[in-house]
């Protein structure tokens, strides 16, 4: 963290309520979803103005597959066309496009899409924006701890020599420090199976705005409430 600033060095999104703001304005729920695209933006260029280093949406969970067959190719047309269509203004800003989670479950157009936009903005060097795609908590440890047993097993790791940092380094964020924020738009308070080992630490952000709603101005909020917190990491107070 920059502690004169108090600016997170990391950031992390759970976008929730495009449904319930297409009810609200009486459109299908696709709609809110396309309504969901400037929001992205607006984080995007928030987190670039702060200085924010890295910047993670949750896009789409491994649940997400149980919604309605068309809600689901909606949003996978809606990820392939943003992505296309966003990462020259995205290479413009200095931003890097990574994603994260289970890849081989999306059809080949949706893993070269993405492919391409991590390789076109690979030298982006002022933010990292990690779209988490088909991503949950426990299955990214579930996946840490084969990898880390069948080391063990080729005899590459001691067992007792693993520690948090070994785990860590086994997940898929281990490129980039923890989430010191949490946000989550639509006045839901949980987790959601989102960085759940990273964000031990992190402070959570709820806000009643529907994702669709939110602004550069909500997300410089969510920045000021970060700010006064006290973050004791499990020690006691300063003062
Ligand atoms: C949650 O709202 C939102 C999603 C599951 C999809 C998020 C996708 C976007 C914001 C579109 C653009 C994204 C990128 C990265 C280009 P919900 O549908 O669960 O809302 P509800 O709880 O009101 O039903």
């Amino acid at each position: 963290m920059n502690e004169e600033k108090r600016i997170p060095r990391h950031v992390a999104i759970i976008m929730d309520g495009n449904g319930r703001w297409a009810q609200q304005h009486g459109k299908e729920r696709c709609y809110g979803h396309m309504q969901g695209v400037e929001p992205v933006r607006s984080a995007i260029r928030a987190a670039v103005r702060n200085g924010v280093e890295v910047l993670t949406l949750y896009a789409f969970s491994t649940e997400n597959w149980g919604r309605p067959r068309e809600e689901v190719e909606a949003l996978m047309e809606l990820l392939c066309r943003s992505v296309v269509n966003e990462t020259p203004e995205l290479r413009r800003q200095g931003v890097r496009i990574r994603a994260i989670g289970e890849r081989s479950a999306f059809s080949s157009e949706v893993r070269d899409r993405l492919r391409e936009a991590e390789e076109l903005t690979a030298g982006g060097g002022r933010l990292t924006l990690v779209l988490a795609l088909n991503y949950s908590s426990r299955s990214e440890i579930v996946r840490a701890a084969r990898h880390l047993a069948r080391r063990a097993a080729a005899g590459e790791l001691d067992p007792e020599g693993i520690d948090e940092r070994t785990v860590a380094e086994a997940l898929y964020t281990a490129p980039w420090p923890d989430p010191d924020l949490v946000i989550r738009t639509s006045g839901e308070c949980r987790l959601s199976n989102f960085l759940l080992w990273q964000a031990a630490y992190a402070e959570l952000y709820f806000t009643p705005v529907l994702w669709p709603d939110f602004t550069e101005a909500e997300f410089d909020r969510a920045l000021e409430a970060y700010a006064g917190r006290e973050r004791r990491f499990g020690l006691i107070s300063k003062c």
